[in-house]
């Protein structure tokens, strides 16, 4: 394996990403970013400091002077929000309903894939996932990945996630919760979700993560000349 290398994987909520980028790391022994998880903690502080999830600039400086930044010593990193454990409050329903409006705000975004860049820089082996990943923050990373799959599979893993964090939700609040989401995220003007042109395309419906991880694993390590 060289010492050096970043695996990215963007694709829509629900097609795996963040459970398929934990195993993959772990096997990899790499690094492992959630970048959906800093849009999560923005989306987080626009509900506790009462601003609009519209007001970019107002987000983007208070994000930079709360501060966001992840213990890498828990497995998977555990995101801190101004030193506080953020726990799981970032996957409630509230956050959600508005994540995908602070995600479009540009200012937003410059802060976060700076930030993003920048741990790249502390950890040069690392699988990141997220929308962009690959198409803006990466584009020159060893291996991109796009994850798909139909949308009843996207909506039952969402509602099983979110029982996992001991949240009960309503499928169908959830498949257009999901919908409403892929058309924010497909459709805003900086870093649209969008497949890059290089990515291995993998439709997860019918694999499990070990799977699609196996899969991924192989074409990593075709890549860097590992066994
Ligand atoms: O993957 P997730 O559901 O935790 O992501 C939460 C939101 O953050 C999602 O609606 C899109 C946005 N996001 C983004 O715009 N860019 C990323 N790199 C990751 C997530």
């Amino acid at each position: 394996m060289q010492p050096q290398f970043i695996v990215t994987i963007d694709g829509p909520a629900g097609t795996g990403k963040t459970s398929v980028a934990q195993c993959l790391a772990q096997r990899l022994g790499t690094a492992c970013l959630d970048s959906g998880s800093m849009y999560r903690a923005v989306a987080l502080l626009s509900l506790q400091r009462g601003v609009d999830p519209d007001d970019g600039p107002g987000l983007a400086g208070m994000t930079e002077s709360v501060g966001i930044r992840f213990d890498w010593d828990q497995s998977p990193p555990r995101l801190l929000l101004g030193g506080e454990d953020v726990g799981d409050r970032i996957r409630d329903m509230d956050v959600s309903a508005i994540v995908s409006i602070v995600a479009k705000q540009p200012e937003v975004r410059q802060v976060l894939v700076r930030q993003q860049q920048q741990i790249a820089r502390d950890h040069p082996c690392l699988v990141s996932e997220g929308r962009d990943q690959g198409s803006v923050v990466f584009p020159d990373a060893t291996v991109h990945f796009f994850l798909e799959a139909d949308d009843a599979e996207r909506t039952r893993r969402r509602v099983s996630q979110l029982a996992e964090f001991g949240k009960k939700a309503d499928p169908v609040e959830v498949q257009d919760d999901i919908a409403r989401r892929d058309h924010i995220d497909s459709t805003r003007s900086v870093g649209p979700l969008v497949c890059p042109v290089d990515a291995v395309v993998i439709d997860t419906s019918d694999r499990t993560i070990d799977e699609v991880v196996t899969l991924m694993e192989m074409e990593v390590l075709a890549r860097t000349g590992g066994t």
